[in-house]
């Protein structure tokens, strides 16, 4: 089956930058833009012109630097923002003015004062006075998703009238459900005359979590255009993530089998680089690009990832960018970790050995909840004391292994105390080397899984 190509918008320097602490300069910008460009992404929205000088310079310097994908500057439905939008965009080598106006009645009556006749006039002429200025010419009905659908389709089927190729459907408060969203997008593509002459887009807000099942949903109902943002960031609790929706296609492409340009191994940079410049982290267990996103702490996923990553990795962490998986030493950890872990420190063990060496090690596991290189090193020393054995003589590996292993992360990424430590790639973990390993030696697969709990 062939697959569709989705338009990947991403509005990290926009609607991203509305994030409380993620606001950019012009040089800041610049820089996400030149990864974004090399991300692969198809348009960049790289700001609001009318909205402060700086944002005017910030989309005028973008427009002028970055000239593969297309650059979008938004605007309201009104001649000031639309011609202050062309003028940012005036450097561009593809450009894109993106025109909003509220549709739902709560925003016309509170916010905005107007009527929907008034509405659809304004819409109307906004996007043909946009038109006039340029081709490609995107038009959103601010909280569509709370809008009545009768009225929805007769303002959209007023702009693609007056010319814009572009309509995004944004459920701007997050209110919607997926099955919900895609039954809208369905509705318009039947409702709405001349729609074949416009790309779909879907812009999905997080407030109750739902931003990327809705964007999802909205592809399978024909939206083909999906606007996103670097690490979620974005107004109130975020946008769709970017690299959510992106691997969500990589890795299940039986349910949604679509393509994009976006070079997935350019995620993990894209999201350091973003958290370097607003010094906003990412919550260690963000899908994809949070710093637990392939780490391993219980001892029968450590077991498992180290006989075939496959047992619990869906996606490898290269393909997004992460050098590595991680095993992570805690209390749940096994011995099959924690005797990879001294093998690298220059520490082998028979298997008595290191039992003793693992209770010693859950004991304080439990104290301390992450055990770095030193503790175990300081723990190896007293078990051998105790034991009366000489510790192995291998005292620059060990010295070695735990300055490398100190080296900190970039902020907001994988940042740990200690780095976890990587697992050793699959050729080492076939069964010629799980015979070397004097851990594996007596046991049969279902002992070993066990054994490594
Ligand atoms: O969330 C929203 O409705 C927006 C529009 C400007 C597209 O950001
Ligand atoms: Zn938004």
């Amino acid at each position: 089956m062939e697959k569709a190509r989705i338009t990947v918008f991403d509005t990290t320097l926009r609607d991203g930058e509305q994030s409380p602490g993620c606001s950019m300069n012009v040089q800041e910008k610049l820089r996400v833009a030149r990864q974004l460009d090399r991300l692969g992404v198809d348009v960049i929205e790289a700001g609001f012109p009318i909205s402060s000088d700086g944002d005017f310079a910030a989309v005028q310097a973008v427009a002028a630097a970055v000239r593969r994908p297309i650059i979008a500057a938004l605007a309201r439905a009104c001649s000031q923002d639309i011609e202050r939008a062309r003028q940012a965009l005036k450097g561009a080598a593809r450009r894109r003015i993106h025109v909003f106006l509220a549709t739902s009645d709560i925003h016309l009556q509170y916010k905005l004062r107007i009527s929907r006749d008034q509405c659809l006039e304004q819409a109307r002429d906004a996007v043909r006075l946009a038109k006039s200025f340029c081709d490609d010419v995107e038009f959103s009905p601010e909280d569509a998703t709370r809008t009545d659908p009768a009225f929805l389709c007769q303002v959209l089927e007023a702009v693609v009238e007056a010319g814009a190729t572009t309509l995004n459907i944004p459920d701007t408060v997050g209110y919607s459900m997926p099955e919900e969203f895609g039954e809208l997008i369905q509705t318009i593509r039947q409702r709405v005359r001349g729609i074949e002459r416009a790309t779909i887009s879907v812009h999905c807000h997080n407030d109750l979590g739902l931003a990327v099942a809705n964007t999802l949903a909205a592809l399978a109902a024909g939206a083909r255009q999906v606007e996103c943002t670097i690490n979620g960031i974005g107004e109130r609790a975020g946008n769709a993530s970017l690299e959510e929706i992106v691997m969500a296609m990589r890795v299940r492409p039986d349910r949604y089998a679509y393509l994009t340009g976006v070079a997935s191994e350019q995620l993990y940079p894209a999201s350091q680089l973003l958290s370097e410049i607003t010094g906003v982290g990412v919550q260690p267990n963000k899908a994809i690009i949070g710093r637990n996103a392939f780490a391993h702490e219980a001892g029968i996923h450590q077991d498992g990832v180290l006989k075939n990553p496959l047992t619990y990795e869906i996606m490898t962490p290269q393909s997004v960018g992460v050098p590595d998986s991680t095993l992570v030493l805690g209390k749940h950890s096994g011995r099959h970790a924690l005797g990879l872990r001294c093998q690298q420190l220059g520490h082998h063990f028979e298997r008595r050995e290191l039992d003793e060496i693992y209770r010693r090690f859950v004991v304080l596991a439990d104290k301390i909840k992450q055990v770095e290189d030193h503790h175990l090193l300081q723990l190896i020393r007293e078990s051998c004391v105790a034991a009366l054995r000489i510790p192995p003589a291998h005292v620059e590996a060990p010295a070695r292994a735990v300055a490398a292993s100190a080296v900190a992360g970039p902020n907001g990424g994988r940042e740990y105390l200690q780095k976890p430590f990587p697992i050793p790639p699959a050729t080492d973990l076939g069964p010629a080397s799980l015979l070397r390993n004097s851990m594996a030696e007596h046991h049969c697969e279902q002992e070993d899984y066990l054994w490594g709990v």
